[in-house]
């Protein structure tokens, strides 16, 4: 297929809009300080934010772990985890004398109370000098199961302000967030006796990827696109989010007990569907926007109830051999129990009953160890109602009659972010004949800048008390009231997850799934 460049136009043909970064300052606390988490992603987003200048000089940075370390240690570790993963380049050592002096160490066994009075005398006394009293962030960045005795330990050490304070607490958790929809509930309720929605942040790392914000700026800040999205004109939808890795840095206990539904699907990829499908909001800020995403995943349950297997398969990767490699099998990783029935594929075919998409199958998908790493949204709209001209496709001059091409848009999330749209145009020459091509806007080539990482952008937005890229207690509710019956399914009728070798797109039930409607997966380029 022909491509054609885009080029984004306002860079150069209007004025400069500079924004200048505002500076937000808070004591950020990270319990499970010694985690891949906090050296991968969120040390190198903080720095990254204080060396653009969104984080005050003066904010604390405090790591909480179990481990007895100095401070002079933990700065070390961390200058080795990010001095390769920050955006901003290589770190001069003036930088990091800068920014290390506001990082410290405090030791605490987080599921134990007896510590927590330490920790507040600790974090008072750094902010005597920071001016940062009154306003802290903690990071839960640690095993599910110390949320709940986190916050009862921080609530009994008088650590979380009341209603009506000045001195504000802001609290994030990463997911997993339940296990299913009971524990999920579960876990709302307990957490609400002891912190205010407004003090509880529940992080989808996908929502801060700027492609994925995107969504809704393209759908909602153009006119032509959103008069077609809907079932009059679009065919089907494929929402795919693939990784080529498997159970690398130890993460196969953990996986182990979640797998690719719970994992990615129960999250990421109805993120992206709501995105996509959701109706545009009359405001757009986080109450609004929650709204209208929960109606989408109330539909999404409600469109997909019973027979689980006829719409939803799962998968496990066999051991196959990857350019050249030898790949275990997923059986065949460290800590996996040889019988285990762990899904690290799943696809699916769903509806999303409402007004809109009525009709429109929604094919879903995601898993380890597959050809490559991409995440994409294809939208394919219907054939034109007559094919009057033939369609070919050439290399050269040799041309190959083909059948009529639909119009396609893709959102390509990551990598080589892009968005695209395939149509038809006529081929030179003498003859009526079609010849497909895309126009294909590329980020990099666009903007020529490297993107902020998902998690510098959601702690910013903790910072700044827009909880607009997070889950509300009910938006996470209803993405597990689609979730559970699939799980409950699989659990009752002890599902063995189809074998599929490592490095293909899956086991073949995936692709009869779409098969049986006429439709087939794309290969992402
Ligand atoms: C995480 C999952 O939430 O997302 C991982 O737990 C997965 O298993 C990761 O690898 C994918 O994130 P990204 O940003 O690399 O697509």
């Amino acid at each position: 297929m022909t491509h054609v460049q885009l080029h984004a136009a306002t860079s150069h043909d209007s004025a400069p809009a500079v924004t200048h970064p505002v500076q937000h300052s808070a004591t950020i606390v990270i319990f499970g300080a010694s985690g891949d988490l906090t050296a991968r992603k969120l040390m190198p987003a903080l720095y990254d934010l204080w060396h653009y200048g969104y984080l005050a000089d003066d904010a604390p940075i405090v790591g909480v772990a179990r481990r007895e370390k100095s401070d002079e240690v933990f700065r070390a570790e961390i200058y080795e985890a990010i001095r390769a993963e920050v955006r901003s380049g290589p770190i001069s050592p003036e930088k990091w004398t800068q920014f290390s002096k506001r990082l410290w160490y405090h030791t605490l066994d987080i599921s134990q109370a007896e510590g927590y009075p330490a920790l507040s005398s600790h974090l008072d006394e750094l902010e005597s000098t920071s001016g940062t009293k009154g306003k802290r962030i903690i990071y839960m960045a640690t095993s599910p199961d110390l949320f709940l005795p986190a916050v009862e330990h921080l609530h009994n050490a008088n650590l979380i302000p009341g209603r009506g304070s000045s001195e504000w607490l802001r609290v994030v958790f990463e997911k997993p967030f339940g296990h299913d929809l009971p524990t999920a509930h579960e876990l709302n309720n307990n957490l609400r006796r002891r912190l205010r929605e407004d003090q509880i942040y529940r992080i989808d790392h996908y929502l801060g990827k700027d492609t994925v914000q995107n969504i809704l700026l393209f759908r909602f800040g153009n006119a032509i696109f959103e008069p077609l999205l809907n079932r009059n004109h679009v065919e089907q939808v494929q929402i795919t989010v693939a990784e080529s890795q498997g159970m690398e840095r130890g993460r196969g206990g953990f996986y182990d007990t979640a797998g690719a539904l719970r994992d990615v699907l129960q999250n990421h990829v109805l993120q992206l569907l709501c995105l996509i499908a959701m109706e545009a909001p009359a405001r757009f800020d986080a109450e609004d926007l929650h709204a209208e995403k929960i109606k989408v995943l109330r539909a999404l349950a409600q469109g997909n109830r019973g027979q689980v297997d006829r719409w939803a398969v799962s998968g496990q990767y066999t051991a196959a051999e990857i350019k050249g490699e030898k790949t275990p099998g997923y059986l065949g990783e460290e800590r996996i129990p040889l019988d285990s029935r762990t899904e690290t594929f799943v696809a699916m075919k769903v509806n999303v009953d409402n007004w809109r998409w009525a009709g429109v199958p929604f094919y879903l998908r995601t898993g380890k160890r597959l050809p490559t790493r991409v995440t994409e949204i294809a939208i394919q709209f219907k054939l034109p109602p007559l094919n009057l001209f033939s369609t070919v496709e050439c290399e050269g001059d040799i041309c190959d009659l083909v059948g009529a091409r639909p119009n396609t848009l893709v959102f390509r999330i990551q990598p080589s972010e892009a968005i695209s749209l395939s149509f038809s145009t006529k081929r030179p020459g003498m003859q009526y004949q079609i010849h497909p091509v895309t126009m294909d806007f590329s980020y990099d080539k666009a903007f020529r800048q490297k993107m902020p990482e998902a998690y510098e952008r959601l702690l910013l937005d903790v910072l700044r008390g827009d909880s607009t890229l997070f889950m509300r207690s009910d938006e996470l509710e209803a993405a597990w009231e689609f979730v559970t019956p699939i799980l409950d399914s699989w659990a009752t009728k002890n599902t063995v997850p189809q074998p599929y070798a490592a490095g293909t797109w899956g086991p073949q039930a995936a692709d009869q799934l779409l098969w049986n409607d006429g439709h087939k997966w794309r290969e992402p380029e």
